[in-house]
């Protein structure tokens, strides 16, 4: 049994504002993807890792991950969407895989129980396995400025990464992605793989494993991590 972790990591993180990719912005000195690697190898699930990097950093990238200690590291290159990154990473991926995780390196502090509780879940027989959160927000339905309706917030749940698959049905989701023209690019996996009729199961997520976008996430994860709390 092998789980490969593909971590998409070749975004350009605009809206942080730090003017680096968004996986190299340094965290408590460190950056965003060295954090989520070290969690999610210190889950022990983890056996290979491909990280997709942003353009021209694939060596700088390297040598930021030979430190953590990995057995399997390899470092491919990405696309223009975040869909094309993942499918690259899926192509370095060996043979053998039984389990592949795909997690954004954004979400730096998820916890390794979260990895386990992903993979353990494929391996009980799930296609495909997402980390959800309640919503605690009230959440409409907007056109413009004017709200549409109000959605049943009970009905609702927030997805995290990482999400879990089986690795065929992943590919062939991404094969099947990859030749819909006019669709928006997907921005999670298992949306990819709902699409094509596959039931999504899901676990629980956790609060820590927010998706650092605007500069008042890095804010919290500093104090996350300064607090001992992740
Ligand atoms: O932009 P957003 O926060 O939704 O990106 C989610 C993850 O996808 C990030 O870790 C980012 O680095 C990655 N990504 C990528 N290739 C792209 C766009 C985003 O690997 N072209």
């Amino acid at each position: 049994m092998t789980c490969a972790l593909v971590v998409p990591a070749a975004g350009r993180g605009e809206r942080l504002g730090a003017g680096l990719p968004k996986a190299l912005v340094p965290l408590a000195g460190e950056p965003l993807l060295v954090h989520a690697l070290r969690r999610a190898l210190a889950s022990g699930v983890v056996d290979v890792v491909v990280v997709v990097a942003p353009e021209g950093r694939q060596e700088h990238v390297r040598a930021l991950l030979g430190p953590l200690g990995a057995a399997d590291v390899r470092v491919v290159a990405g696309g223009a969407e975040r869909q094309d990154s993942v499918r690259c990473g899926l192509a370095a991926l060996p043979p053998g895989v039984d389990v592949v995780l795909v997690h954004d390196a954004a979400r730096c502090l998820t916890p390794p129980a979260v990895f386990r509780a992903v993979v353990a879940a494929v391996r009980g027989g799930a296609v495909a396995v997402v980390p959800v959160l309640p919503v605690s927000d009230t959440v409409k339905r907007v056109a413009g400025d004017v709200v549409l309706e109000t959605v049943d917030r009970r009905e609702l749940v927030a997805v995290q990464t990482p999400q879990g698959f089986d690795p065929a049905p992943l590919r062939a989701a991404h094969e099947a992605a990859r030749g819909a023209t006019g669709a928006a690019p997907a921005t999670d996996d298992a949306g990819m793989l709902e699409a094509l009729g596959h039931r999504v199961r899901t676990v629980p997520g956790d609060d820590t494993a927010f998706k650092v976008t605007r500069p008042v996430d890095l804010v919290l994860a500093e104090a996350l991590l300064s607090g001992g709390r992740a």
